[in-house]
Formats: structure tokens, sequence, C-alpha cells
């Protein structure tokens, strides 16, 4: 994936100034950074889901571009079709509280892939069994805990056959044990070759588990490195500024 000199503005505030990146594939890069810094815009923008005033994203086999013209329905095509190799999990889950939790893994390849039933059926407990839900596939949402649901969010997410999965803060809503769960599930599918890319305010996990870090100020990239030598050497002040915070 690439990421060249993305900008976004909301109202005359500069939120996103100018982010360039790259992510191999298989990669599991962490975005920490301070809160409003513009973390969830550029995941956002990533996906075109947010539509960045400026830069070119690479992803999938799709180059989307914006150089402030005018957003064309072509484009909006190629965002569309982007989207649906792209899987995304949010802080707070998202799930369809009246649907089980195997129609919600069920409905969009059912409907965006027209997913025959029995296969779709199939394929959607064989996503759950991973993220470990199979016993509860047939429980509404409501009845889950927290852990539970985000995890049925990611079988949802993965039940498209994403290359790629962004994650914006997926466990900052639960407690240690249950974020815990989710962040396994992030491991196994970084073991299975995965693309992803983590917003989170998880250190021992993004020190863990990335192969690297992104931190982020003010809409911008500030370093970026291999988690041990971020957390042991970090270079630039606002990064040492940041981190302390977590010592
Ligand atoms: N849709 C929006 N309209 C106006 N301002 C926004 C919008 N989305 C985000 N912002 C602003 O952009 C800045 C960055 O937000 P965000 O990307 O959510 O930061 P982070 O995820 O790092 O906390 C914040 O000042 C926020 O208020
Ligand atoms: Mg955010």
């Amino acid at each position: 994936m690439l990421v060249r000199d993305l900008c976004k503005s909301f109202d005359g505030q500069v939120v996103l100034d100018g982010i360039s990146l790259s992510v191999a594939a298989g990669e599991l890069l962490s975005i920490i950074g301070p809160s409003g810094c513009g973390k969830s815009t550029l995941l956002r923008c990533l996906n075109f889901l947010e539509l960045p005033d400026r830069g070119e994203v690479r992803m999938v086999g799709h180059a989307l571009r914006r150089d402030g013209g005018r957003w064309r329905r072509a484009d909006e095509a190629s965002a569309h079709a982007l989207r649906a190799q792209v899987g995304m999990v949010f802080q707070a889950f998202n799930l369809f509280p009246h649907r089980t939790v195997l129609d919600n893994v069920l409905l969009a390849p059912r409907v965006v892939k027209r997913a025959e039933r029995g296969l779709a059926r199939q394929e959607a407990m064989r996503l759950l069994d991973k993220v470990g839900l199979a016993a509860v596939a047939g429980r509404h949402p409501g009845t889950l805990s927290g852990g539970q649901q985000q995890r049925a969010a990611i079988a949802r997410a993965l039940a498209m056959a994403p290359r790629v999965m962004l994650y914006d803060e997926p466990t900052s809503a639960l407690d240690p044990e249950l974020a815990e769960e989710v962040l396994q599930v992030m491991r196994q599918l970084d073991a299975e070759g995965m693309t992803q890319l983590v917003v989170t305010h998880e250190m021992r996990f993004a020190r863990a588990a990335s192969d690297r870090i992104v931190f982020m100020d003010a809409g911008r990239i500030v370093e970026e490195a291999a988690p041990d030598q971020l957390f042991t050497a970090p270079t630039d002040p606002r990064t040492r500024r940041f981190l302390r915070q977590f010592l």
C-alpha cells in the first residue's frame, strides 16, 4: 500500500498535513499519537470514506487520486471497489443489534457479493469459529461481552475476504482481558499474512505485535520506526513526550 501526500482540512482546519506512507503486504502497522492528531481521519481517507482534499492512495490493486478537482462518479466507483477489499473495524463494534451474530457476518457477502446462502453460511461459521464465537452464532450482539462483539465485528469484516484490515482503536472500549482476546485475533491474522493498520492506544500490543509503528502529531507523521527502536530510542521530542505518559 502506498499513500502519497494525503491532505485533509475541515472548515479551514488542517487535519492531515501531507501524509506519505508505504505498507508492505503482510505488515502489521500501528499508528499512535495524541487524541485529535488525525488518526481516525487518516484511516477514513485511506478507503475514501472521507474524501481527502489532495493526495494518492494505492492499495488492493486500485489507485485513487485527488487533486482538488471534482469527485466524479467513476472515482466513487473506484472507491467502492477498493472498499470492498478493505475491512474496517471501529471502536464501537457497529454490529446490527436486531440480527444474530451469524446474520451480521452473513449480510455483506449475501447482499454485496450475492453469495449463495449455503456457501456463505459455511464461510461465516468458519470465520466465527476462527474468532472463537461459533458457540454464540445464534445470539444477538447485545447479549455478548464487548470482546465478543468486537471479534464478531472482525469476523464480519473478514467475510468480505479483504486484503487489508483497518482498525480504529478496536480495544479502547474494552477491559484489558477482553481487549486481549481481540488482540489475539489480530495476531493470528498477522501470522496468516493479512496486511493490517491499527490505530491503537495499546502500547504493549503495538510494541509486541507491530512490524512498524508510526507516530503522528498534528496531522503529520513525526516518526516511524521498528517497535523496539521507537520505544527505546525515539528521536523526536514529541514522540518522547507522548511515550512518557505510558511509562
Ligand atoms: N467530520 C469532521 N468535521 C469536522 N472536524 C472533524 C471531522 N472529523 C474530524 N474532525 C477534526 O479533525 C481533528 C482530527 O480528528 P481525528 O482524526 O478524529 O483525530 P484522532 O483520531 O487522532 O483523535 C479533530 O480536531 C477533529 O475535531
Ligand atoms: Mg480517533
